[in-house]
């Protein structure tokens, strides 16, 4: 007789993760989400009073958040904090929607500066506690950005693109130590970022700001609705789960259909 099928609840008591962007959107949920499993977060953002918010919605009965007020431009101090993690999520991200011409380039340093170089260095900081005890996860919050171009958003889709490259050589090079490396790639997820965005790409579009959801952000989208930080987060944690400790080097799609075409 078969055992009947059991379904192990996510563990994450003595692990420790690090969040990115913690302080918002996709970030918090992800903290609260690892969290709630029992892992000890540390949640580093540059936004100290959304890292407040954070500490305060943190459940009580699990694992636990621990705020850490970083901006990641300084590289060396995200290097340093990333040192003794089990689980490193690279989720702080920045967008401008301008076209190239228009592009202020050092805007652009710094968006490939936190989006891109500071992942490295984190991964750089967090591997060798990883590959001496044989187990790490690595989550790289990409987007369907890391997979697809869209105009005037040449700093973002060249971050992310880069952040595809970055992953898939981590997880090759992590495979032999226990490490897996993998991106989530989301389309519009329900927070900030993209509520910010709107006004931006009305503008930049020509066409009223009501108009740019569902003709410019769900235009290739099947599922015509934006995605919530909390599915997001569903997904991150399912990479950190031992059912999934077979999948490495990929990227976890939650676009709603965008590249089915
Ligand atoms: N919102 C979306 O539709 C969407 C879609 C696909 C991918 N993503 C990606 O998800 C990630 C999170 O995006 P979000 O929508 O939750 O954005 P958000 O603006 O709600 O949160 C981003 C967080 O990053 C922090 N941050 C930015 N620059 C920083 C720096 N220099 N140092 C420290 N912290 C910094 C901000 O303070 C903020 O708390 C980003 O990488 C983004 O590219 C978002």
């Amino acid at each position: 007789m078969t055992a009947p099928h059991t379904v192990t609840p996510l563990h994450l008591g003595g692990r420790t993760a690090l969040v990115t962007g913690a302080a918002s959107g996709i970030g918090r949920a992800c903290a609260l989400r690892l969290a709630a499993a029992g892992a000890k977060v540390r949640a580093v953002d540059r936004d100290a009073t959304g890292l407040e918010a954070l500490a305060g919605a943190a459940p009580a009965t699990a694992g636990s958040v621990e705020p850490h007020v970083l901006d990641l431009t300084d590289l060396d101090a995200a290097e340093d904090l990333a040192a003794g993690t089990d689980i490193l999520v690279n989720n702080a991200g920045l967008q401008l929607v301008r076209p190239i011409e228009e592009f202020p380039p050092e805007v652009f340093h710094t968006v490939l500066t936190v989006m891109l170089e500071a992942p490295f260095r984190l991964i750089r900081g967090a591997l060798p506690h990883m590959y001496a005890q044989g187990w790490g996860r690595v989550v790289n919050v990409s987007s369907v950005h890391g997979l697809r171009a869209s105009a005037y958003k040449s700093a973002y889709v060249a971050a992310k693109h880069g952040l595809e490259g970055l992953s898939k050589t981590a997880a090759l090079e992590g495979a032999p130590h226990g490490v897996t490396s993998n991106c989530v790639n989301p389309g519009y997820v329900r927070t900030p970022l993209v509520e910010a965005q709107i006004a931006d790409q009305a503008e930049a579009h020509g066409i009223p700001p009501e108009r740019v959801v569902t003709d410019v952000l769900l235009k290739d989208s099947a599922l015509k609705r934006l995605v919530e930080p909390e599915e997001v987060a569903e997904a991150v944690a399912y990479l950190c789960s031992p059912p999934a400790s077979f999948i490495t080097g990929t990227s976890l799609v939650l676009d709603g259909g965008w590249t089915a075409h």
